[in-house]
C-alpha cells in the first residue's frame, strides 16, 4: 500500500484509495467481480463483490458466497454500523461483510443469523495482515469454500471472542501437546498460554499444565496474585503433587480456573517454585513418570486440548511433559544457540518415544519448529529470516510451521499488565486476545496466534 489508510480524509477517499485501488485487487476481485453503489430495495450497499458469480446476479437462499463492503468516514466510529450490516447480510443472504473507515478495519460473518466479528485490525496493519484477510474473504478462498461451510478458524481474530464460543464440529479425542525447547527464553510460555486461550475462544475445552518450576504459565493465567508467602495457596496443591501419587491428587482436585486471564477462562494445573526440591525424589521413582499420563487418561472425555508448558532443560519435568504428549511444538527464535539445541531436542524426543513405545503408546509426533519472537524489520525478514528458516528444513531436516509469532511489544505488555489495588499494583496478566479488546496494538499479534491455532487444529486432526 503506497498510502496510509489512516490519513484518508473522507468516505470517498476510503472508497477509492483503500477499497477500489487497493483492497479489492489485493483480494483477487477483478473489475467484473464487484459492483459499487448497489441499490436493492431499500438497501444501498457501497460495494458488493462476488467470488463465483457475474452479472446478472441473483441473491436468494441459494446465492453464491458474496461479500459486502461498507466504507465510512474516518471521523465516524464503526460501532454504530454493525447492526445495519447484520441486517444487510441477513436480507441479502450474503455471508461476509467488511466495515472500514480507514482507521479501523473489520470483517464480519453471518453465522446462524448472528453477526460475528471475525477479524479486526488498525488501518495501518491491513497490508501486514493481508494473508489472513485473503484467506478469509479473498476471491480464491471463497470460491473454494462451500456456501454451507463455516469460515476458516484461522480467520477468527482477537475480537471474535466477544461472541459465544462457536460449536466446532469436533474430533472427540483429547489431544495432548507439549511445547518444548531446551533453550530458555524462546517463547515457550508465551506460545503455550495464548495457544490455550485461543483454542478456548473457539469453544474447545482446554487444560493447560505448567511443568516448569519458574511457574510462568501459572503466573500468566492469573494464579499468582498474592503478595505474601502466607497467602500462597499453590504450594500445597500443584502439579508436583499430582506426580507424587498414582491415586491421590486427581486432576479435578488440582485444577484451577485461570483468573482474569481470558474470557472464557481456561483450566490450569499450576506449577510452583517447590517443584525443584521435589524433583530428586520424583525422579528416583520410575512410576512417577507415567502418572500424568494415567491421570490425563481419566479426564479424556472432559478436554479437547491439553497444552503442556515445559522447563528449558532436559530434567524430570521436561521428560514427563514430552512422554505424556502426542504432539510436540518447538518454539524457536531460529538463532544459532536455539538451532544448536535442536539436535538435543530430537534426541530427547527419541528417548521419550522409546518410553512411549514401552507403554504401547503411539510416538509423540513433532508438529514442527515454530518461528517465535521473530523481529519485524523488513531487512531482516527479507535477508536473514529466509536463510534461518531454510536451515531448519534443510540442515536440521525438521518440519517448520507456516505460522510465525513475531516479536511484538503487545505480547509482553499483555503478560505484564497490572491493576491498582490500594497501595499495590497487583499482576493482572491477560491473553493476547483479552488484551486486544482494550488495546488495538495487540491485534496483529492476536491474528498471528489465530493463524497458529488454525494450523495446530489442522495438524492434530
Ligand atoms: N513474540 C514475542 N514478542 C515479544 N516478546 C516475547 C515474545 N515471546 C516471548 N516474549 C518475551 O520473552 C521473554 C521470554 O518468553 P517466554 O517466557 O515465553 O519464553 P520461554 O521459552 O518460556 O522461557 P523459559 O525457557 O525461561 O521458560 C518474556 O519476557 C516474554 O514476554
Ligand atoms: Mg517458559
Amino acid at each position: 500500500m503506497d498510502f496510509d489508510p489512516e490519513q484518508l480524509r473522507n468516505e470517498s477517499e476510503v472508497e477509492s484509495k483503500l477499497i477500489v485501488q487497493f483492497l479489492l485487487p489485493a483480494l483477487g476481485y477483478g473489475p467484473n467481480d464487484w459492483h459499487q453503489e448497489v441499490a436493492l430495495g431499500n438497501i444501498r450497499l457501497d460495494f458488493l463483490a462476488f467470488a463465483v458469480q457475474h452479472q446478472p446476479f441473483v441473491l436468494d437462499g441459494e446465492s453464491p458466497l458474496s461479500l459486502t463492503i461498507e466504507a465510512k468516514s474516518p471521523r465516524k466510529s464503526l460501532d454504530g454500523f454493525e447492526r445495519r450490516l447484520g441486517q444487510y447480510l441477513s436480507l441479502l443472504h450474503a455471508r461476509y461483510g467488511v466495515l472500514t473507515n480507514g482507521r479501523d478495519f473489520r470483517i464480519y460473518c453471518l453465522r446462524n443469523r448472528d453477526l460475528v466479528l471475525m477479524f479486526r485490525c488498525a488501518g495501518r496493519d491491513i497490508a501486514a495482515n493481508l494473508a489472513s484477510i485473503r484467506s478469509t474473504i479473498g476471491r480464491e478462498a471463497l470460491r473454494h469454500r462451500s456456501p454451507q461451510s463455516e469460515p476458516p478458524t484461522s480467520a477468527l481474530s482477537a475480537n471474535a471472542i466477544d461472541s459465544p464460543p462457536s460449536k466446532q464440529p469436533r474430533d472427540k479425542t483429547m489431544k495432548i501437546i507439549a511445547i518444548y525447547h531446551n533453550k530458555g527464553g524462546v517463547g515457550k510460555t508465551t506460545v503455550t498460554i495464548n495457544l490455550a486461550a485461543g483454542l478456548r475462544n473457539l469453544g474447545y475445552r482446554v487444560l493447560l499444565i505448567d511443568l516448569d518450576s519458574q511457574a510462568n504459565s501459572t503466573f500468566a493465567a492469573g494464579l499468582v496474585k498474592f503478595q505474601f508467602e502466607d497467602d500462597d495457596d499453590l504450594k500445597d496443591c500443584n502439579v508436583s503433587h499430582m506426580l507424587s501419587s498414582r491415586d491421590e491428587y486427581p486432576i479435578e482436585q488440582v485444577v484451577r480456573q485461570s483468573q482474569g486471564f481470558n474470557s472464557p477462562e481456561i483450566d490450569v494445573i499450576p506449577a510452583h517454585i517447590n517443584l525443584i526440591e521435589k524433583q530428586y525424589k520424583l525422579d528416583s521413582i520410575a512410576a512417577s513418570r507415567s502418572r500424568l499420563l494415567g491421570k490425563l487418561g481419566r479426564v479424556a472425555d472432559r478436554y479437547d486440548y491439553v497444552i503442556i508448558d515445559t522447563p528449558p532443560s532436559r530434567n524430570f519435568y521436561a521428560q514427563v511433559g514430552v512422554i505424556s504428549s502426542q504432539y510436540l511444538i518447538i518454539p524457536s527464535d531460529l538463532r544459532p544457540f536455539a538451532n544448536q539445541g535442536l539436535a538435543n531436542v530430537c534426541t530427547f524426543l527419541q528417548e521419550s518415544n522409546e518410553y512411549r513405545e514401552d507403554k504401547n503408546l503411539e510416538p509423540c509426533k513433532l508438529l514442527g519448529v515454530l518461528p517465535s519472537k521473530i523481529a519485524t524489520n523488513s531487512r531482516f525478514l527479507n535477508s536473514t529470516f529466509p536463510k534461518q528458516k531454510a536451515a531448519i528444513t534443510e540442515i536440521h531436516k525438521l518440519p517448520l510451521f507456516d505460522s510465525i509469532i513475531y516479536e511484538r511489544i503487545a505480547l509482553s505488555k499483555s503478560l505484564n499488565y497490572t491493576e491498582e489495588n490500594g497501595d499495590y499494583d497487583i499482576p493482572a496478566p491477560q491473553s493476547i486476545f483479552e488484551f486486544a479488546k482494550s488495546d488495538v496494538s495487540a491485534n496483529s499479534s492476536a491474528s498471528e496466534f489465530e493463524a497458529l491455532i488454525h494450523e495446530v487444529i489442522e495438524k492434530t486432526q
